[in-house]
């Protein structure tokens, strides 16, 4: 949530900040703000509620000189979206400026003493209290920003990832993390400070991320110098950033989703790349093999995650139960957080985030870490949080997902849990060697089974024209689908606003079923799979109330879509890995729908990427 980029060098800050925001925009979108440093040593700030187009429009024809910048894009928690509330937030002298992604929890408190103190606040914000309290250290002790900034910061309760310039010394940038991701991109003579690499992929690759309770101090010309908050001195570890600007732009496509929709064949194989033996029906995942013992004898694994990774962690479940017979549960990591989960040394943790950010499944594996569980993580950003929290795990490879609405990333996630299940049961021995081998070569086949679904969009497309009336949408799956049931309702209600309810599909009759009449969509998901029969009979119970049915069926599937008002075939597969077929459909119908509402699919309200607030 909220996106931060810095420059500080010799070029114009302005035009790379702006660029900057927008690819951080899908962090959060509603006020975005800019604070510059000019020739003549003057703060200048422009900030305001809306999106970055609106920040240049505010801005245009005003001063943008200046070397030395920050700029912020906002996802509201302490305040309404309001041009006061955006920040950048400035310090009682004016002399300060400061952008701030997380949380100040003891903001209250701190915020009553500094008034007492005379200190004047503008905003509802938090973040006002942390510049407003690096003045106050500086004033009180007669000290500079650099011996103020740590000394604040121990004095805040809660996370943020910062960054502070100050006009009376231009050139200099000083940031810091404690639970908010932020990197430093090292250039020639300049630096750049930014929470994703995205705003800096451009002019380098060279990457420090900071590390917890990290503070840099940034100054053209000179190297970088990092402390952590009890002030002893750390050594900057420079990375090389594996990232291409064509991945993080939109190409041909429309919107993001689109172009990550149109990617899971590739992506899918990215994946599964040189995890795969098909000759001898394997896999192989380092992060296993490394820690084969923990892993074979865990007792239990526990799924932690939030949103759709949390879709993908119930079929999970269901593939890691089927193929190793080890008991898995899955949690939302905000409930296993906040309630007294047993939890012992015999259980694994999986994480899966997308982000690696998410601020409650980071939580979740402390607690589980503490406990004594062993920790495996399954991200996509490589070097995030939670990848660098966990004991080990396995990293996605699909590059960056910048659409709101996760698709990519679902359908790499099922992957990446489908071969740990494999990998697992191969070394167990709870799987035959003929079904291992079925299952591994079915997997070398999906990504173009996708594009065969994919070669439909037209079809959906129109199709999703019918249903824009709709106020509620209801969707029914089976064993392996019904996660897929929750998750394309949530693809619905996130981008179109429209309610969507996933159930398993026999559950309807102990109350959903009220609501069906004809003007109730209900879309089915039906492959032919052991539960075929009873889907069936389940869809007949929705046609008996006249309720309008979309189905996801088999190719050449009779039975159910002859009791379908509209249908989509997806190719034949096994069942554990047919969710990875019929979300394809779904995906393509959410988006569908919200563009024919005129939806802002890439940024839908209210919402944001990467949700590093609990
Ligand atoms: C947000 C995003 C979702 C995502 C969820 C979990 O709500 O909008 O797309 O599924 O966070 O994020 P993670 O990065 O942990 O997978």
């Amino acid at each position: 949530m909220c996106g931060i980029v810095g420059y500080t060098g010799g070029r114009q800050a302005y035009p790379i900040l702006i660029k900057g925001l927008k690819r951080l925009e899908y962090r959060g979108y509603d006020s975005a703000g800019v604070a510059l440093i000019n020739d003549s040593s003057e703060l200048l700030v422009y900030k305001t509620k809306g999106k970055v187009k609106d920040l240049e429009n505010v801005v245009e024809g005003k001063d943008t000189g200046g070397c030395t910048g920050i700029a912020h894009t906002r996802w509201a928690t302490h305040g309404e979206p309001s041009d006061i509330n955006a920040h950048p937030h400035v310090s009682e002298n004016c002399n300060l400026a400061v952008i701030h992604n997380g949380i100040i929890e003891n903001y209250l408190s701190l915020k009553k003493e500094l008034m007492n103190l005379g200190y004047h606040f503008k905003s509802e914000t938090d973040t006002e209290v942390l510049i407003q309290l690096i003045q106050y250290m500086m004033d009180s002790h007669g000290i500079s920003l650099e011996e103020a900034v740590p000394l604040a910061l121990r004095n805040v309760i809660g996370a943020y990832a910062m960054v502070v310039i100050d006009r009376t010394r231009p050139g200099s940038m000083i940031a810091a993390r404690k639970g908010s991701p932020l990197l430093i991109g090292v250039g020639e003579d300049e630096y750049f400070v930014a929470s994703d690499a995205s705003p800096i992929i451009e002019y380098t690759d060279k990457v420090v991320y900071l590390d917890e309770e990290q503070i840099a101090f940034i100054t053209c010309g000179e190297p970088l110098r990092i402390i952590d908050l009890k002030e002893v001195k750390q050594t900057p570890v420079v990375c090389k950033l594996e990232l291409s600007l064509s991945e993080i732009e939109k190409g041909n496509y429309p919107h993001f989703m689109m172009k990550e929709i149109f990617e899971q064949p590739r992506t899918l194989k990215a994946s599964m790349q040189g995890r795969l033996n098909t000759e001898l029906g394997t896999v192989k995942l380092s992060g296993i093999i490394d820690n084969r013992d923990r892993l074979l004898n865990a007792k239990r694994f526990i799924i932690c995650a939030c949103g759709t990774s949390w879709h993908a962690g119930l079929i999970g479940k269901y593939i890691i139960e089927e193929f190793t017979r080890i008991p898995v549960e899955v949690e939302y990591s905000s409930e296993f957080r906040y309630r007294k989960p047993v939890i012992t040394p015999d259980d694994v943790v999986i994480a899966i985030s997308q982000s690696g950010e998410t601020a409650d499944t980071l939580a979740a594996l402390q607690l589980a870490g503490e406990a004594g569980a062993f920790l495996f993580g399954i991200c996509n950003v490589v070097g995030s949080s939670i990848a660098r929290a966990t004991n080990t795990g396995c990293y996605t490879h699909i590059g960056p997902e910048i659409g709101v609405a996760s698709t990519k990333a679902f359908t790499a996630q099922v992957t990446t849990l489908t071969l740990m299940a494999l990998s697992l049961a191969e070394e167990l021995g709870t799987m035959t060697e003929e079904r291992r081998h079925a299952i591994v070569n079915e997997l070398q086949l999906i990504p173009d089974k996708i594009s065969k679904i994919l070669e439909h969009d037209p079809e959906i497309a129109e199709l999703a024209k019918t249903f824009t009336y709709a106020r509620n949408f209801l969707y029914l799956g089976r064993g392996y689908n019904y996660p897929i049931a929750l998750e394309g309702a949530l693809k619905l209600k996130e981008i179109s606003y429209i309610h969507a309810e996933g159930y398993p599909a026999a559950e309807m009759k102990h109350g959903p079923i009220a609501l069906i009449d004809e003007e109730m969509p209900v879309v089915v998901i039906a492959p032919k799979s052991g539960n075929y029969d009873k889907i069936v009979s389940n869809v007949q119970e929705v046609k008996a109330r006249k309720g309008k049915i979309i189905s996801i069926v088999t190719e050449g599937d009779e039975d159910v879509r002859r009791l379908s008002d509209h249908y989509f075939e997806i190719p034949d597969t096994e069942d554990c890995l047919s969710p990875l077929l019929s979300v394809i459909p779904l995906q393509l119908l959410a988006y569908h729908i919200a563009i024919a509402k005129g939806r802002d699919v890439d940024q839908p309200r209210n919402l944001a990427k990467s949700v590093t607030v609990e």
